[in-house]
């Protein structure tokens, strides 16, 4: 579940410099952001959380931005009990997660079902950066009839990802690797996929010659998440397209795009549905 609380006054007793920044529930761990610094105050809203919302066991203060490789939140332990780990739930699949460890969020929950909507029978499918594996494991609850691989270079998301196939019976569909997906490609994977999800909008696009290598063309297909930053929010996704289809250089072409969330003032997160076509 994913509550978009930001603005919203507890109660009473928290005055407006007390406002949430942001509101995440992963589970039955609400991760928040909070404009306040001192530390009794920010205790007195985990508390207020707590006593508000009944399917909150632990409340968590997120430090700062998503960050370094394995893009994961620094977290402050605020209220209840003292644990990351917990089962998050989404479209009839549950997920191990724990979310001190590892990056997910609630709000890609529109994307993972848009892609596994788009999933044909017999398909080969790679996600190049599959964090818990929960694209995938949506995917191959919608369409069995397919195979999926998932790379990972975080140890505890890929440990995780494992269990999560376990959770929801899918371990013969999809197979987790763990490394660096731009080298395991270039080793195992020429022309081999139907489809491929690239899910690190930071630098996704840094690894689109590596999704070229491994797609199967005519008639492959890349959905690659990227950030965008633009002062007019009609202009982001026609900005977008245009760089992507710089980049692919005739070898397919940006065919639908959506934002995704917006990340800042001026910023989003988009995906970009490219069709492959080269020989
Ligand atoms: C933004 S997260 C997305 C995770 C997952 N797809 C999701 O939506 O929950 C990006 C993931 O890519 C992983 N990652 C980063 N660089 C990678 C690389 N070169 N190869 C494989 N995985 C990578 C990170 O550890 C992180 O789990």
């Amino acid at each position: 579940m994913c509550l978009n609380l930001s603005k919203i006054q507890l109660s009473n007793n928290f005055k407006k410099s007390h406002l949430i920044n942001g509101f995440d529930i992963i589970g039955d761990i609400a991760i928040i952001k909070i404009n306040s610094t001192n530390r009794s105050q920010q205790s007195k809203i985990g508390q207020e959380i707590l006593s508000q919302f009944s399917n909150i066991n632990s409340v968590f203060l997120q430090k700062g931005q998503v960050s370094g490789k394995f893009r994961t939140k620094t977290l402050s332990y605020l209220a209840g009990k003292n644990r990351t780990s917990t089962i998050y739930r989404e479209s009839g699949c549950q997920f191990l997660i724990d979310v001190s460890q590892v990056y997910f969020s609630p709000r890609l929950s529109h994307e993972r079902l848009r892609i596994a909507n788009l999933v044909n029978s017999g398909e080969n499918i790679l996600n190049m950066f599959a964090g818990i594996g929960s694209f995938s494991i949506i995917i191959a609850k919608n369409q069995p009839n397919c195979k999926i691989i998932d790379i990972e270079i975080n140890p505890h998301a890929h440990f995780l990802a494992n269990e999560n196939y376990k959770l929801n019976k899918v371990s013969d569909i999809v197979e987790s690797i763990l490394g660096d997906s731009s080298k395991i490609i270039k080793t195992r994977y020429p022309k081999h996929f139907s489809r491929i999800l690239m899910p690190l909008p930071e630098n996704s696009i840094d690894f689109l010659e590596d999704a070229l290598f491994a797609l199967k063309s005519p008639g492959g297909w890349i959905h690659l998440y990227t950030h965008i930053i633009s002062e007019k929010n009609h202009s982001v996704l026609s900005k977008a397209t245009k760089k992507l289809n710089l980049l692919l250089d005739n070898r397919g072409i940006v065919t639908n795009s959506r934002i995704v969330k917006q990340i800042g003032p001026n910023s989003y997160q988009i995906v970009l549905d490219i069709e492959v076509d080269f020989s």
